[in-house]
C-alpha cells in the first residue's frame, strides 16, 4: 500500500507529495517539526507536542498555519489513510515559499506537512530490554536548541558518528557537561539513587517525554535533580538512559568503551518506561 502524506491541504501518495524548491524549509532550514507517537490508535502526549509546535513557531515568528482542532483532524486522517494504529507521526511547518532572500518574506503562507510511518512497540520494548550503546560527540549546535527547528545538521553528523560504530545515539558534550542526545534527552541515576537530567533552557530541547518521565519519577518518589552532569558522572552512574517520543525510555548500557553499571539495562529506567507506557495507555 503506498504511503499517503498531507501537504498544504492535499493528501497524496508520499512519492508524489512535494513543496516548491524555493520553500524556505528547504533553502534555509527555516521551519520547525514535531514527532508524535501513536500506539493502538491513541496519541501519547499529544497536547504537549502540539503546544511545543506552537511555541517553536512563535520563537521564530512563523505564522501558525492552522488551529489545534484542524491539525488533530489532519493527523487522524493521515493515520487512517495509511491504515496505521501504531505510528510515528511527523509534522513540519516551514515559513513557506518565497524568492530566496534571507529576511522574512512580506507574504508567505507557511507550508504544513504531515506524514506517518509504522512504529513497533514490541520491537521497541525488546530494544529497551537489551539496552543501547552511545558514543560521545561535541555539542556544536546553535544557542537556541530549545526551538525544535529542522536545522539539524550537527545532530545528523553526531548520529552518523554513532551509526559508524554501531551505537544507537550520540551523547552531546558542551563545556564538559552532557547536554542531551542527538535526538533524545539524557539521564543518569547516581550511585546515591538520584535521578539527574539537564535543566530546561536554551541548551536542550525540552522533551515532552522528558516531562512525562519526570512526572512518573515524582509519583514513584525517586529523588530528582534537574542539573547538568559531566561525562565522568555518567561513567560513575548506576544507570543511564535516554528519553524521546521514538525511544520512550531506553536504558543505556555502554558509553564509548565504558560499560554502564553492571552492563545490564537499569531497573529504575525499565520501571520508568513501564510507568510511562501504563500512564500513556490510560491517560485521556
Ligand atoms: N527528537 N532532544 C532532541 C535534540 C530531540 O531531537 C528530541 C526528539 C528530544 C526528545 O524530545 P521528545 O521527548 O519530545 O520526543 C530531545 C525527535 C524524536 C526526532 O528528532 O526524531
Amino acid at each position: 500500500m503506498p504511503r499517503i502524506a498531507y501537504v498544504n491541504g492535499a493528501y497524496s501518495r508520499l512519492a508524489d507529495a512535494s513543496t516548491n524548491i524555493e520553500d524556505r524549509g528547504y533553502q534555509f532550514s527555516d521551519g520547525v517539526y514535531e514527532v508524535c507517537l501513536v500506539v493502538d490508535g491513541k496519541y501519547w502526549d499529544m497536547a504537549g507536542h502540539i503546544a511545543r509546535l506552537w511555541r517553536s513557531l512563535e520563537a521564530l515568528s512563523i505564522r501558525k498555519p492552522i488551529g489545534d482542532g484542524a491539525l488533530k483532524i489532519i493527523m487522524a486522517k493521515v493515520l487512517r489513510l495509511n491504515k496505521l494504529r501504531d505510528a510515528l507521526v511527523y509534522i513540519q511547518v516551514s515559513r513557506g515559499v518565497a524568492p530566496r532572500n534571507h529576511p522574512f518574506p512580506d507574504a508567505a503562507d507557511p507550508t504544513l506537512v504531515v506524514t506517518a510511518r509504522p512504529f513497533d512497540l514490541a520491537k521497541s520494548n525488546a530494544t529497551a530490554g537489551k539496552g543501547v550503546a552511545l558514543v560521545t560527540q561535541p555539542d556544536i549546535r546553535w544557542g537556541r536548541v530549545d526551538v525544535k527547528s529542522v536545522s539539524l545538521l550537527p545532530n545528523v553528523l553526531a548520529k552518523q558518528a554513532a551509526k559508524r560504530v554501531g551505537a544507537a545515539e550520540a551523547l552531546l558534550i558542551k563545556d564538559g557537561k552532557v547536554t542531551e542526545g542527538a535526538s533524545s534527552n539524557a539521564w543518569i541515576l547516581t550511585a546515591e539513587g538520584v535521578l539527574v537530567t539537564h535543566p530546561l533552557g536554551h541548551e536542550i530541547l525540552g522533551g515532552i517525554t522528558r516531562q512525562t518521565t519526570l512526572d512518573r519519577a515524582r509519583e514513584l518518589q525517586i529523588p530528582i535533580e534537574e542539573r547538568a552532569f559531566t561525562l565522568a558522572e555518567a561513567h560513575e552512574a548506576q544507570e543511564v538512559f535516554i528519553t524521546s517520543a521514538t525511544n520512550i525510555v531506553t536504558p543505556v548500557v555502554r558509553i564509548d568503551d565504558h560499560i554502564v553499571g553492571d552492563g545490564a539495562p537499569g531497573p529504575v529506567a525499565l520501571r520508568l518506561r513501564e510507568a510511562y507506557i501504563d500512564f500513556s495507555r490510560r491517560d485521556a
